[in-house]
């Protein structure tokens, strides 16, 4: 095999355990859960399929901790809350690691963009009392629109008036992603990821358009990442020093699309320093280019201020297709590790193929993947290779 992309087919180690390369699958909703959050066989066969494609850690679709203050996002996610999940998430985790590959769960809590189905009737909670502006549907599924009642061809998807969670209401909401851990490893996860990207709730905190909190969890760089904090230093409790713990964050969310922090580059520094003593094993920048920072006055991308700024290494996500992509980006002090999201969606043989240095033609990622990858992705690419095995670099 030629030796290409050196950088990202090197190991890393994060928390201890040693990873097989640079490259992250990123996570990605898939909605694939039985109705009270069971994962299922499918989605054992679908991480299964990507660890076995070369990837060195799967970060798994967004998953609820606890069935309270409407943590629960999406209908059919997957939940990490009874036996029966514990029990349906080993299956995976055992596929993921029969193949080399690491896998860490990543916990959330929709917060204000919970979706109003499952809050029974409920407000949604918030840092602040706002409304989401809502959200366009990315998906083309017509039993989707259906259910939620909406038409056309990119509908919106509407949310009610938050409230403010309140600070004993916060402590609560830690302790559910602690508890949470703790059966993630029980499940025989590496580790966890605390989801503080994409407009969920500890989005909502992160970031100052959502956060008008006067108290400690709000007002200023460093007391919007208190609630980050505060959930490592007890999920840190939970699960110990030898489980990996990562912190998604982005500026855009699901409702703030092209979402860019006010203060730009200056509040991303600010923010990576407030989280250097967080205990976080690595800081996972979460965009669809991260390249593109969104702040006129710089053009040094968000993850290389960030990371210079928390000391913490970081995995890159957004816009990276290309081994070439990759390579440089972790080659430019951007990224410790990157993390693919759409291409090894649609490729699970995405690190086989960008080792292998062959040609491939890439397609085009298009919103109907979302329901489905689209070829028969049942054998390994290039055809022949049924297995590869991977040369362990350790
Ligand atoms: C269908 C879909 C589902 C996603 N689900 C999640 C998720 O559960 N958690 C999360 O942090 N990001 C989620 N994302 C964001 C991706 O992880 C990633 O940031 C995005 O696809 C950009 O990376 P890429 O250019 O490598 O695809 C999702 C993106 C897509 C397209």
């Amino acid at each position: 095999m030629a030796e290409v992309y050196k950088r990202l087919f090197s190991p890393y180690t994060l928390a201890g355990q040693t990873i097989r390369n640079r490259i992250a699958m990123a996570p990605l909703t898939r909605q694939m859960a039985e109705a009270d959050g069971t994962p299922t066989g499918e989605m054992v066969a679908y991480y299964a399929r990507r660890a076995r494609g070369g990837a060195g850690l799967i970060i798994t679709e967004g998953t609820y901790e606890e069935n309270k203050l409407g943590c629960r996002a999406y209908l059919s996610q997957p939940g990490i809350v009874t036996a029966k999940h514990v029990k349906a998430w080993r299956k995976v985790t055992d596929a993921v690691h029969a193949h080399d590959c690491r896998i860490i769960l990543q916990l959330m809590h929709g917060g204000r963009v919970s979706d109003p189905r499952v809050l029974g009737g409920k407000a949604p909670v918030s840092a602040s009392a706002t409304q989401s502006p809502g959200w366009t549907l990315y998906t083309d599924n017509d039993y989707e629109k259906k259910i939620r009642n909406i038409e056309g061809a990119w509908p919106k998807v509407t949310f009610g008036p938050a409230r403010a969670l309140t600070v004993k209401e916060i402590h609560a909401v830690a302790d559910g992603f602690a508890d949470g851990a703790k059966r993630a490893v029980e499940a025989g996860f590496d580790g966890v990821e605390i989801h503080g990207a994409n407009g969920y709730l500890l989005w909502q905190f992160i970031n100052p358009k959502t956060n008008q909190r006067t108290d400690e969890f709000g007002g200023s760089p460093e007391n919007n990442v208190r609630f980050a904090k505060l959930v490592a230093e007890k999920v840190r409790r939970a699960i110990g020093k030898k489980k990996i713990i990562t912190l998604r964050i982005s500026q855009d969310g699901v409702d703030d699309f092209v979402g860019a922090w006010p203060g730009g580059v200056k509040y991303a520094a600010a923010i990576g320093k407030a989280l250097k003593d967080s205990g976080y094993d690595a800081l996972h920048w979460s965009s669809f280019n991260y390249l593109d920072n969104r702040d006129a006055s710089s053009p040094v991308p968000m993850p290389t201020v960030i990371r210079k700024a928390s000391g913490l290494p970081i995995i890159t996500n957004g816009g990276i297709a290309e081994g070439a992509q990759a390579e440089a980006a972790l080659k430019s002090g951007a990224a410790d590790m990157v993390a693919i999201g759409r291409p090894i969606f649609a490729h699970p043989d995405w690190p086989y193929i960008v080792r292998s240095g062959q040609p491939y033609p890439w397609c085009d990622f298009d919103r109907k993947y979302v329901i489905r990858p689209p070829l028969d992705y049942a054998h390994a690419y290039p055809l022949g290779l049924t297995d590869p095995k991977w040369p362990t670099d350790r």
